[in-house]
């Protein structure tokens, strides 16, 4: 019983560290984000005629966790979802979760 605990616990540990030192590759995040600025710009800073929002400096975890939910069919299928349903597509063009994070760390290295 203990020791399920510490390896629950371990677990855990393993989960949050991987995820707080996520190795995102800014540099080749650079190159997948070019798809990316026809909408959100090309310093990240959002164009609201396209109903786009700035991305600069937006914390890698939240742009993950979004990209994540856009490809997973969390975000942007329901038809309501107008500007959602604009994105999904987009975040399909990345192929794996180390672009998702390659990307991420290029936008957060963006000034906001
Ligand atoms: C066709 C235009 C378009 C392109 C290209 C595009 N996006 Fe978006 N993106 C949008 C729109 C519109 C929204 C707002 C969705 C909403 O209102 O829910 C959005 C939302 C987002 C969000 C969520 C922001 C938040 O604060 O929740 C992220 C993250 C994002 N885009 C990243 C990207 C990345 C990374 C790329 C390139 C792979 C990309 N987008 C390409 C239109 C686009």
């Amino acid at each position: 019983m203990k020791l399920k605990a510490t390896f629950a616990i371990a677990a855990l540990v393993s989960l949050f560290a991987s995820s707080a030192f996520a190795a995102g590759d800014a540099a080749r995040g650079q190159t997948l984000y070019a798809t990316c600025g026809a909408c959100h710009g090309a310093q990240g800073e959002g164009m609201q005629a396209l109903n786009a929002p700035s991305l600069a400096g937006q914390e890698e975890w939240y742009v993950i966790r979004q990209l994540q939910n856009f490809k997973n069919g969390i975000r942007g299928t329901n038809p309501k979802d107008i500007f959602g349903m604009q994105m999904a597509p987009m975040a399909m063009t990345l192929p794996t979760e180390q672009a998702i994070e390659d990307v991420a760390a290029y936008i957060k290295s963006l000034a906001d």
